[in-house]
């Protein structure tokens, strides 16, 4: 047997003894009716004026009527579309009908004899008295049935994914919120304690011995570990949810960088790294927000300080490349593993490694990200761990309006 040919199954049943033709054939379309009643997919075979003029059991269960309502009716009217029965209208001459995705689909499918596939919408039915609009997954093939043209709708429900992809949006949302107002209330009662350890500190509710001095010194030290951790969360939420915002103004990317790379100097001294900086002849006018680029650079060096041991060193390359501007940060230190290089990015994810945890909160690069995504740019990571790590990041010189703010 050919590999085309279709074997002798139950749609191509053999005929039985004395069977006549006729039977043979009324068995073979009986077949092939239950098996395209059962399929668990809403069917619909629509012809050129867009009339229904057969239809599965699966579709009758879901449009919840006789087949005699639904057959050789417009697709609308069979349907039971809101615009068609409350509005009463005929399908296709509402002022809706012009955008209905159902209609548009159907006709793209009879005029171009292309198919469409995987096309998702919301409908305006109103079968089963449901008080949601439904949601389908909508795929169309066209067909020629005894030289006339046919397409078959295929409608997949999905109306529930949709509700609970809802929901869940709506929870985040929440989350998002209440920790945004947990990290803002925090800020104030944190300033107070500092600004009293400040003073105690400064001697100024009287003299310390050094025992006093030294605890105070690890409480100051920690209310600035906490009060960084409270600016990044709230940081982040705000960049995530798009209200953080951006002062973009042309100025010099070079100065910028060279500015906050300066600020950085004494950290990396203080952690025996050699830090070194490189701005390549080029022209470095961009536009740019300022203290989110300065935020950008100081994180990236504060990662590379902070996972290089003493000894290691550390490179800012600056290079002008046509209308982009491409910033490299490489270090010679810990490095990250391979299958850790896909999920540095998202929110509190830490590379897990032996021995004693490097103080943070996994928060740096999350931020980087979406800082880089509002500028329209794009940020790379390549490491082989223990030899070198190098994040490039590639601005635009000037940045679209409409950045994707996908990471
Ligand atoms: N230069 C680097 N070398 C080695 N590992 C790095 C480097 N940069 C980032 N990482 C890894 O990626 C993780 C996430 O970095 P990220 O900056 O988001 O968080 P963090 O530095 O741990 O904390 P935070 O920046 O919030 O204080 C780090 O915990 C670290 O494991
Ligand atoms: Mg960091």
């Amino acid at each position: 047997m050919k590999n085309s040919e279709k074997p002798n199954d139950i749609l191509s049943p053999k005929p039985l003894r004395s069977e006549t033709i006729e039977s043979l054939i009324e068995r073979k379309r009986k077949n092939l009716e239950a098996i395209f009643d059962a399929v668990p997919v809403n069917l619909l075979l629509v012809d050129e004026d867009l009339i229904v003029v057969r239809v599965n059991d699966t579709t009758r269960k879901l449009v919840g009527k006789d087949y005699t309502e639904i057959i050789n009716k417009p697709l609308g009217q069979a349907l039971y579309c809101k615009i068609v029965t409350v509005e009463k209208k005929t399908c296709g001459s509402g002022e809706l009908c012009k955008k209905c995705p159902l209609r548009q689909n159907v006709q793209k499918v009879l005029d171009s004899s292309q198919p469409v596939n995987e096309f998702e919408f919301q409908s305006e039915t109103h079968f089963q008295n449901r008080n949601v609009k439904p949601w389908f997954v909508l795929s169309i093939e066209p067909v020629t049935i005894e030289g006339k043209k046919y397409v078959v709708v295929c409608l997949n429900d999905i109306t529930e994914r949709k509700l609970a992809e809802e929901k869940l949006v709506e929870t985040m949302e929440m989350k998002s919120q209440f920790i945004s107002t947990v990290s803002h209330e925090l800020r104030t009662p944190l300033a107070a304690v500092k600004e009293g350890l400040d003073i105690v500190l400064q001697g100024e509710a009287g003299r310390l011995n050094k025992k006093q001095k030294q605890f105070l010194e690890i409480s100051t030290r920690n209310v600035d570990r906490l009060n960084s951790l409270v600016n990044d969360v709230l940081d982040f939420q705000k960049l995530e949810s798009g209200k953080m915002k951006f002062n973009f103004a042309p100025a010099d990317l070079g100065q910028v960088v060279t500015e906050a790379a300066e600020s950085m100097t004494l950290v990396a001294k203080k952690a025996d790294v050699n830090m070194s900086v490189e701005i390549k002849p080029g022209i470095y006018h961009a536009v740019f927000d300022h203290d989110k680029i300065i935020q950008l650079i100081t994180n990236l060096l504060s990662n590379a300080i902070k996972f290089t041991p003493s000894g290691g060193k550390i490179s800012l390359v600056l290079q002008p490349q046509s209308d982009e501007i491409i910033i490299t940060v490489s270090d010679t230190g810990l490095g990250i593993p391979k299958e850790d290089l896909p999920k540095i990015f998202q929110r509190f994810y830490r590379v897990k490694r032996p021995g004693k945890q490097i103080a943070g909160t996994g928060l740096g690069l999350p931020i980087i990200a979406q800082i880089v995504l509002n500028h329209g740019g794009r940020i790379l990571v390549d490491s082989q761990p223990d030899i070198e790590t190098t994040f490039t990041i590639c601005l635009p010189k000037n940045p679209p309006k409409n950045t994707n703010k996908t990471i």
